[in-house]
């Protein structure tokens, strides 16, 4: 069948505003349509594509997945080399780059652009009559690995342009993958008891590399470009390049400034410096560009670096220290996490003695062994890693490590399920067992119970009228032991006890979070909440009525199972509901309905509120079908600020978030 004019317009229109809709989300994070009316775009554009397969373009955004999987990266050579950075370390350096250029260009007038340095992975796109043919990676700078195809997965990358003017270019710029987005990526490497990766930029790296699009395209992978060139343009400065790379729709970094002279260099780079941990991406320094492109020819480069940029990197966030030994946890559900005990060091603002080694295979494949000299890696707010091991520096005599065969706490023999990497204590009277659900259980994100920290447990444990979390709502028979108790006066009872009773008010959401249930986290709580209502239909609920809510898989499901046929947590459930704590979800009254003002909206909460706990102020915009964020971004929508607001603050105003205070907040919920 051939298509009609019509059909052939409907289509254009289609893939117009799809590209339109793209570059509005993820280039200006300014979206104006919502994902329902992206969806259908997107599925009236396939459906017409299969019935007429041969008007499928490269361009179509129909082939940002391709569902094929690649067979072997062809290797392409690029047109112009890529060069790599020469590094400064301090501001000495960067005077002396200074210097070099200022000799080079005989005193006259030059510019500097300061960029950041992303810590990602250099890629080149070449557009050939206005489309996007080949996406390659760095490769040895000669030559890289054609990656188009995954790189047609990232969204703010244009799979055409319609300028009218120019066709055939170069873009450079880095593939990258958000801070929260990493942490989520490992998290679910966790889950699925799969590789964690060390760092965002090895994420990225290693998802360029995969050979299943449909794993690259689920993986959140975000573009900056920083390099244009068409001998259809005479270009004259690197600024001029950056602007038409913005024409053209491609995503360039809002930060880039220009600098008169170097003093105003480092005063860019201080301030990066400052505002780095906040950034939502990693960057290891910024990138100092000579602007006009006739001064870069007169600087030229020497031995693949170019003289007229340098890269001013940030203080290392690594460090070499020695592995004293390697000792084992506990947790809650019995896992076994080995950690390093560290040789104290000294790494961008704090002292590091301990470092997470994950799993057992992590060991194996690093071969960590205790005695060895590692380096270590301390990025945005996670724990800091083992890198490598320094194998220059092992003891002869050193032997690798060995897997214990039993728990270090109870001496139950380890076991490890086939498919998973972790091992595991399967005591469930193990004390670290035991302690670590209890203290789940008081967690400020489940019960809150202030007062009863790790300490505390312990001696009551000890005292034996706290063995699980269902003795909790006991222990105010035990009053007069607990003031007896040295520490303990009659107040500090009493303060732990109303603690206690407390509790009793949270809702469902939060206690089915605190049983501590295997893959459940506070996310999962909530959606099992809200779809089931109460804990009798959960407990009823078969694996496949649960694997059938919206995220929510088979994992999940199972281990949902697992826990309600254990007898032992049947009957904790029942001692938890005697005492009167909620195991349904309320019936909403009438002005918690959602809200729309609040509904879909992201918020940041910072400082302090006045009438408001931070949970409270939470639940209220999640009723209302609002989401809290941690951090704020360009998808913010608001940002509710108390008292002694901070970093957050200064960042909404950066990103133009829209600010509210305690009153106006207020206003929002009763509208
Ligand atoms: S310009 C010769 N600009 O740094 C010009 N590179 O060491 C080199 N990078 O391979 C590229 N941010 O992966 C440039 N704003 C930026 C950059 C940047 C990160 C990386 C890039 C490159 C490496 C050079």
């Amino acid at each position: 069948m051939s298509a009609s004019p019509d059909i052939l317009k409907k289509i254009r229109t289609l893939k117009e505003k799809i590209a339109d809709a793209d570059y509005r989300y993820y280039t200006l994070a300014d979206p104006d349509i919502d994902d329902f009316t992206y969806d259908k775009y997107l599925n009236e554009l396939s459906e017409l594509e299969k019935k007429y397969p041969e008007l499928i373009t490269p361009d179509s955004p129909t082939q940002r997945v391709s569902g094929k999987p690649t067979v072997n990266f062809r290797t392409v050579e690029h047109n112009i080399p890529m060069l790599s950075l020469s590094n400064s370390y301090n501001f000495e350096e960067l005077i002396e780059f200074d210097n070099r250029v200022s000799g080079l260009l005989e005193k006259r007038n030059y510019e500097y652009i300061c960029e950041l340095k992303f810590d990602g992975i250099a890629i080149s796109l070449i557009y050939s009559n206005g489309m996007l043919v080949t996406g390659a990676t760095r490769g040895d700078g000669f030559k890289g690995d054609d990656v188009t195809q995954n790189l047609k997965t990232i969204r703010s990358i244009p799979l055409s342009v319609n300028s009218g003017k120019i066709k055939n270019f170069e873009v450079r710029g880095e593939v990258f993958i958000c801070k929260d987005d990493f942490i989520k990526i490992n998290e679910e490497q966790e889950l699925k008891g799969e590789k964690i990766f060390a760092n965002a930029r090895n994420t990225a790296a290693g998802t360029l590399k995969l050979k299943n699009t449909d794993l690259v395209a689920s993986r959140p992978l975000n573009f900056f470009s920083y390099y244009f060139y068409s001998s259809e343009v005479d270009l004259k400065s690197h600024e001029e390049g950056l602007a038409i790379l913005k024409d053209l729709k491609f995503p360039v970094n809002g930060r880039t400034e220009k600098a008169k002279n170097i003093e105003e260099v480092k005063k860019f780079c201080d301030k990066i410096e400052l505002l780095r941990d906040d950034l939502e991406y990693e960057i290891d320094g910024v990138v100092v560009k000579v602007n006009l492109l006739s001064q870069q020819e007169i600087l030229g480069s020497v031995s693949r670096s170019p003289r007229w940029a340098v890269a001013y990197k940030f203080k290392a966030k690594e460090a070499v220290t020695k592995v004293n030994k390697i000792f084992c946890q506990v947790g809650r559900i019995g896992t076994i996490t080995p950690v390093a005990d560290l040789q104290p060091v000294f790494l961008a603002g704090s002292t590091i003695s301990r470092a997470t080694l994950h799993n057992f295979d992590e060991i194996k494949r690093k071969d960590i062994r205790e005695g060895d000299y590692v380096k270590i890696e301390k990025g945005g707010d996670v724990i800091p890693k083992v890198l490598e091991v320094i194998t220059e520096k092992r003891k002869k005599d050193s032997k690798p490590y060995k897997v214990p065969d039993n728990c270090p706490v109870c001496r139950t023999r380890l076991e490890k399920p086939e498919d998973e990497v972790y091992y595991y204590c399967p005591n469930y009277n193990c004390p670290a067992q035991v302690l670590g659900r209890i203290e789940h259980f008081v967690h400020r994100n489940a019960m809150d119970i202030e007062g009863l920290g790790t300490s505390i447990i312990e001696i009551f444990n000890q005292k034996g009228f706290l063995n699980n979390y269902s003795d909790i709502y006991d222990l105010y028979k035990h009053k007069k032991e607990i003031t007896d108790t040295e520490r303990f006066g009659e107040k500090s009872t009493d303060n732990i006890l109303k603690a206690v009773e407390l509790s009793k008010e949270k809702p469902f959401d939060k206690v089915l979070f605190a049983l501590g249930i295997r893959h459940i986290g506070e996310r999962t709580s909530k959606i099992l909440a809200k779809n089931f209502g109460s804990i009798d239909n959960l407990i009823a609920a078969g694996e496949e009525e649960i694997t059938k809510i919206h995220e929510i898989g088979p994992k999940i499901a199972e281990s949902v199972v697992k826990f309600f046929k254990d007898k032992k947590n049947l009957k904790n459930i029942e001692r938890l509901r005697k005492a009167g704590l909620k195991f349904e979800t309320e019936k909403k009254s009438g002005n918690e309905k959602i809200n729309e003002n609040i509904n879909n909206k992201i918020f940041v909460l910072t400082g302090t509120l006045e009438k408001y706990k931070r949970e409270e102020a939470q639940r209220i915009i999640e009723d209302r079908g609002g989401r809290v964020s941690s951090s704020v971004s360009k998808k913010t929508d608001y940002v509710l600020a108390g008292s002694e607001a901070g970093s957050k603050l200064e960042k909404a105003k950066a990103f133009g978030v829209k600010i509210l205070e305690e009153n106006d907040f207020e206003k929002l919920i009763k509208q």
